[in-house]
């Protein structure tokens, strides 16, 4: 069977260094509450009106196809993930796909939050295997900053998250290093206890439930996906049960991990670095205990960046290899699990 690799990898990362006590400045937080329950310190915000979702994207990829040692004219297919696009349609793929004059070739939009990138990979691992594409562009970039509630309402989400890009390009691999393997899971159980429910064609107000509520009617045949009402309520944010997603992640995260590991005979003694989506320091450093993990083995960086969503796997990884902790023919998880909810896994040999 054909293997594929990730010949290349790239990050960006706004300018703009947004502290936990420039948070506390405009809502009811302070650094002490933030370090202690997420491990963040600052993270990174767009410039708005300059940049965008995609913009962001293409610098992570440009970065990414230079590592790879190809051009812009060899990638044939783009795989964009995110959660904060540019437009509510068309996709970022297609944007992306313009500012790096790339018409043509395909371009496809996943969303599936945190687990975005994981998923990106395994569509594009199963593409270049077939022999379909040589050289995949999978981009993950979040514009977060763009969306939060800066009031106090919002502060048990909006401090956890910042912006940023991270990309890989995936190509044919005739030696050693490949991606293993990769495992996708969803449950949409819980879909709403980690959303961001309005615009939509749900069309109403917030229901953990899960319900179907339509409390915004606005018209007589259809309505607008936004209404007076919704920003009345200002119910068009997002939305986190906080301890709900904590405990889903610290089982899913160590199950992902180890389904991974055990699918291809290996332990977690020959796991050479665990690239986890960077969700929250206190879920990494529970499933690190859970696991048995060494601090080298576990690589983080939300400290510097908050939570990146589908970008945060990328960043952490391009950071992990470019810092010199993980060596060619190191075993290499990456693990993601988010709203939806999805998870998923990659194992890697580098
Ligand atoms: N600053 C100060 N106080 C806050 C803040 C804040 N930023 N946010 C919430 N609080 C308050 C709440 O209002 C509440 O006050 P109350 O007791 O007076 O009502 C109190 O702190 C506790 O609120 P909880 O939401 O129960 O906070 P918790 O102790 O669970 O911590 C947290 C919140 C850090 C989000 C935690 O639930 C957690 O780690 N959850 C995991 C979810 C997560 O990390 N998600 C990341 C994104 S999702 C993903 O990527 C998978």
């Amino acid at each position: 069977m054909p293997k594929s690799k990730i010949a290349g990898l790239g990050y960006y990362l706004p300018e703009k260094i947004v502290t936990n006590d420039d948070l506390s400045q405009v809502m009811d937080t302070s650094d002490e509450w933030i370090q202690e329950r997420t491990g963040i310190k600052e993270r990174r915000y767009a410039e708005k009106h300059k940049e965008t979702t995609s913009s962001m994207g293409v610098k992570a990829a440009e970065m990414a196809i230079a590592n790879a040692g190809i051009t812009n004219e060899d990638v044939d297919f783009i795989i964009f993930a995110t959660l904060s696009p540019d437009y509510y349609f068309p996709g970022s793929g297609v944007l992306l796909q313009r500012q790096m004059n790339m018409q043509g070739i395909g371009a496809l939009d996943i969303r599936n939050q945190c687990s975005g990138f994981v998923y990106g990979l395994s569509i594009a691992d199963q593409f270049v295997k077939t022999g379909m594409y040589k050289n995949v562009l999978l981009v993950g970039s979040e514009f977060h900053s763009m969306g939060l509630d800066y009031s106090t309402r919002g502060r048990n989400v909006t401090v956890i998250f910042g912006d940023g890009a991270g990309a890989a390009i995936i190509q044919p691999s005739d030696g050693d290093e490949a991606i293993l393997s990769t495992h996708l899971h969803a449950d949409g159980t819980n879909a709403e206890v980690l959303s961001y429910i309005n615009p939509g064609s749900h069309g109403g107000a917030h229901d953990p439930e899960g319900q179907e509520k339509y409390e915004y009617p606005d018209q007589e045949f259809g309505g607008a996906f936004i209404t007076q009402k919704m920003w009345e309520n200002e119910d068009l944010y997002p939305h986190m049960e906080g301890p709900t997603v904590f405990k889903f992640a610290v089982k899913k995260f160590p199950e992902v991990i180890m389904e991974a590991l055990q699918s291809n005979g290996y332990t977690i003694d020959d796991l050479g670095m665990l690239i986890p989506h960077q969700a929250n320091l206190r879920i990494s450093q529970f499933v690190q205990r859970i696991l048995g993990l060494s601090d080298d083995q576990v690589f983080s960086n939300i400290q510097k960046y908050g939570n990146t969503t589908a970008a945060s796997i990328p960043i952490a990884f391009a950071e992990a290899v470019e810092q010199g902790k993980i060596k060619k023919g190191d075993l290499v998880c990456l693990a993601a699990f988010g709203s939806g909810f999805t998870w998923a896994s990659a194992l890697i040999r580098w």
